[in-house]
């Protein structure tokens, strides 16, 4: 079920290196890209229909085609800061291939004539930082970047940055505010760093997978490309597989293929004895599936969406029987008040208060109007702040508290009855 076209030739270490990424065609793409001409490459992706891997699924070629033709100078910034809780496909891909990474830059940069690339790497992945290093440098000894590109007459300069360990610097304009140096919030769209970017020049934000991947759109065209995955959600991907499965990891697998053949057949199933009971399917910010969606959804941008989820980046995380779904969302809404940037007020204080609520009814201090507030707080997150991160603290709550909401009454009630029976040894339950 696995089909590696990325990750083909992750298992040899000496894949790492140049020398041995050349002995398996490496930059041989790069060569066949710099006879075409740059817009039949971004006309390629765009058929190809490659869908941006960091979360937001955005159409990488169409992205492309939005820079403006001002004369100013172009950017191109790969997105390897993966903050979304969940996922650690791109750390692989950097440790195992950074080759493959830097070739697909190359050529995406060659595709939107951009002379200038960074690398803004989470500030966590200290031994990726390492390798990718060492790999640059390497294609700079040979040419591969820096000046008239293997004779092309094309140049291109590489740099990479490390980001400081806030999730928001993930955020395609946080991310461009922390390169430059301000603080990593992220700004209003419009414009659009395609429009006005880095430096306030056009630049293009793309996710180490997305890039990677254009290497494999150059070497097997678009039909080949579009052999796996549906008709909407062409190609393979990278899923991030943690939780209550046997073999958690790494998988490539079609677009399109069904969730249970993941977890049970590639993941090796639930430990024994327990049962499925949710499924994260896209990373911490998609809504969770109960077990009947996840048993019959398929992993593609359509199928997600049409259950009320989505692909996001590609991080499943698989909940069992054994699992409080209080508890996590407990976990969750921490995460999502302590990387709240702060600037809108429904973000700031509406995780704050999801992060205390969700305590309060995990720790015994709750009530079931407490239940109905989380929601009610919630709803009031959707859609009205400068960046995503507020919807991505509301929807787990409302998926959580919608399809488990058993639960979330009876540790509510449950606790209140305790805190009752503590203060004057009888028990009430109080709604
Ligand atoms: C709060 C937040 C965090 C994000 N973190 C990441 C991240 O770690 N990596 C990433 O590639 N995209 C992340 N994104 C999405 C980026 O803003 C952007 O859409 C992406 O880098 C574009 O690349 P793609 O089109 O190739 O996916 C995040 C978005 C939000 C709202
Ligand atoms: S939504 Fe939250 S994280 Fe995003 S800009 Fe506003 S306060 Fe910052």
């Amino acid at each position: 079920m696995e089909v590696k076209i990325l990750t083909q030739h992750y298992d040899k270490p000496e894949y790492q290196s140049l020398e041995g990424y050349k002995k398996y065609e490496g930059y041989q793409q790069l060569k066949k890209a710099l006879t075409l001409k740059p817009e039949a490459i971004t006309e390629m992706v765009k058929q190809a229909g490659l869908r941006g891997r960091g979360g937001a699924g955005f159409p990488a070629g169409v992205k492309w085609g939005f820079l403006p033709n001002n004369g100013k100078k172009r950017y191109l910034i790969c997105n390897a800061d993966e903050g979304e809780p969940g996922t650690f496909k791109d750390r692989a891909m950097m440790d195992r291939a950074p080759h493959q990474l830097i070739e697909g830059m190359i050529i995406s940069a060659f595709a939107i004539n951009s002379p200038k690339s960074y690398i803004y790497i989470r500030g966590e992945y200290f031994e990726s930082k390492r390798i990718v290093e060492k790999a640059i440098k390497e294609a700079y000894a040979a040419n591969l970047l820096g000046d008239n590109i293997l004779g092309s007459g094309f140049s291109h300069h590489m740099d990479i940055y490390s980001g400081a360990g806030a999730y928001i610097c993930g955020e395609e304009t946080g991310l461009i505010s922390s390169l430059e140096g301000k603080k990593g919030q992220p700004k209003l769209k419009p414009p659009f760093p395609a429009i006005e970017g880095y430096l306030a020049h056009p630049t293009i934000v793309n996710n180490v997978e997305t890039l990677a991947a254009v290497t494999i759109i150059i070497r097997d065209g678009v039909e080949g490309y579009r052999k796996y995955g549906t008709e909407k959600s062409p190609g393979t991907k990278l899923f991030s597989v943690s939780g209550n499965v046997v073999k958690p990891g790494n998988y490539e697998i079609p677009l399109g293929t069904p969730l249970k053949d993941v977890i049970f057949n590639l993941c090796g199933g639930l430990k024994q004895g327990r049962k499925l009971k949710a499924v994260i399917p896209g990373g911490s910010s998609a809504p969770v599936l109960n077990e009947e969606e996840a048993m019959s959804v398929n992993m593609d941008y359509e199928d997600l969406a049409d259950k009320g989820s989505m692909l996001g980046s590609g991080a499943i995380i698989v909940i069992d029987d054994s699992n409080s779904m209080v508890e996590l969302l407990q976990v969750l809404m921490h995460f999502y008040h302590h990387e709240s940037c702060g600037q809108c007020t429904p973000c700031r204080e509406g995780t704050g208060w999801l992060s205390k609520l969700s305590n309060s009814i995990l720790e015994g201090s709750a009530s079931l109007n407490d239940v109905k507030l989380l929601e009610k707080v919630a709803n009031h997150m959707k859609g009205k702040t400068i960046c995503a991160l507020s919807d991505a603290a509301a929807f787990p709550v409302l998926s959580f508290v919608s399809k488990f909401k058993e639960e979330f009454i009876s540790a509510a009630t449950a606790n209140v009855a305790l805190q009752f029976q503590s203060k004057n040894g009888q028990s009430y339950k109080r709604g």
